[in-house]
């Protein structure tokens, strides 16, 4: 595992930013796992700079996102859809037909799932896998558990995500509390993974993550047995990394 510590949030996600678009450059019809959360805004913000300048072309990439809220329509404020049209897809151009997230609005969970497991496979799978962590170590929406859930399914939020993400909503009871998320089996099989993490609410987890036990009691601990995984953590974040 490669750790990059930063001593901003910008240079953080300036860092990110560059890796990524060097992997379009040299992969230019490369398929882009994305990830939602504040964290990653301000990467996503550099990538659109970079494209305006004219420096990068994402004619050919695909992206796939982690995760959706379950029964949150996709064009609510706060779906990971709107999200992804917002901080980057609508501001690049990428054709919209290469771009893909679980879908919310499929009450149906086996069909969710199975339909999202469908579309990550006909792209040939992950080249460059984005994540954020929640405080409580959680990748996607895979929380702490017993297991490393395998493939695409159906949660349900663990309060300590409900309340992290209640800031997004008028009130904790706004959120939603399921999701699909693509599995830590899933997320493991891309090529490539780059976790960024940023602020004190953070640092308990990212020490977790790296010198911790890999359980499922941790998901994102399962990154030290990846073969090239990246975290770039801020100052905060990174403060128990000894
Ligand atoms: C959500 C997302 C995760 C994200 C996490 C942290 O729960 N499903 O993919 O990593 O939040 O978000 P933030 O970056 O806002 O702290």
């Amino acid at each position: 595992m490669r750790i990059i510590k930063t001593a901003t949030y910008e240079e953080m996600s300036q860092r990110a930013a560059h890796i990524v678009a060097a992997h379009i450059t040299l992969n230019p019809a490369c398929v882009l796992g994305l990830a939602t959360g504040s964290t990653p805004e301000g990467l996503y913000a550099e990538l659109v700079r970079l494209h305006r300048l004219g420096d990068l072309d994402f004619r050919q990439v695909k992206t796939v996102n982690l995760d959706e809220y379950r029964h949150l329509p996709r064009n609510h404020p706060e779906s990971y859809y709107t999200f992804m049209q917002k901080h980057l897809l609508s501001k690049i151009n990428i054709d919209p037909a290469n771009t893909h997230l679980p879908n919310g609005e499929l009450a149906d969970a086996q069909v969710a799932c199975t339909e999202y497991e469908t579309i990550l496979r006909s792209t040939g799978g992950v080249d460059l896998q984005l994540l954020g962590i929640g405080r409580n170590g959680h990748i996607g929406f895979n929380e702490p558990d017993s297991v490393f859930p395998k493939d695409t399914h159906c949660v349900r939020l663990s309060e300590s995500t409900i309340e992290a993400n209640a800031r997004f909503f008028s009130s904790a009871d706004e959120v939603p509390r399921e999701a699909y998320t693509m599995g830590v089996g899933t997320i493991m099989r891309a090529q490539r993974i780059l976790l960024v993490a940023s602020g004190k609410s953070k640092a308990e987890a990212v020490f977790q993550t790296v010198c911790g036990p890999v359980t499922p009691e941790v998901p994102a601990s399962i990154l030290q047995f990846h073969h090239d995984a990246t975290i770039i953590c801020d100052e905060e974040a990174g403060a128990l990394l000894p």
